[in-house]
């Protein structure tokens, strides 16, 4: 699910995996007095950029930016931007690691046969 009201800008290459939450807005709270809903929305763009792979069910909330070839692990809560090629996982999302930095493989040698685009 995309909530787009701030705004959310999505690369290329970039995959959703299933039950992924996209959140650029947020309830206004400040006032005890008036009722959450009636206190209006607060709007933050999210960025995630070219070839991110968002595992099932993660959640990305208000403002973050995600780097280039960032990895978003399963059921993760995106609280902080992300560094491109960075491995986050957990509540909060924390850096697990980084991608390698190999040349491993290329579009040509790696054809994706088991999406039947080969
Ligand atoms: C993020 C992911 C790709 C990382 O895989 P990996 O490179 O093999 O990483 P590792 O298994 O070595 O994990 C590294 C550390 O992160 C932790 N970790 C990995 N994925 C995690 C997750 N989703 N949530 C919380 N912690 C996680 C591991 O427990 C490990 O912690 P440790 O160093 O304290 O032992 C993978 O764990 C994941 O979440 N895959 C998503 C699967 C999925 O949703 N598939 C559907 C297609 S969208």
């Amino acid at each position: 699910m995309l909530s787009a009201g701030g705004g959310i800008e999505i690369g290329s290459n970039t995959l959703l995996g299933p039950g992924v939450t996209i959140w650029s807005q947020n309830h206004k709270y400040m006032s005890r007095a008036i009722p959450i809903y009636k206190q209006g929305w607060t709007y933050q763009r999210v960025v995630i950029e070219d070839d991110v792979w968002i595992a099932a069910r993660a959640i990305i909330l208000p403002g973050v930016k995600i780097g280039k070839g960032a990895v978003i692990g399963a059921g993760s809560v995106v609280t902080k931007d992300v560094a491109s090629f960075a491995i986050v996982a957990g509540v909060p999302s924390r850096q697990v690691k980084m991608r390698p930095d190999s040349s491993w493989g290329t579009m040509e040698e790696e054809p994706h046969e088991s999406a039947g685009l080969a």
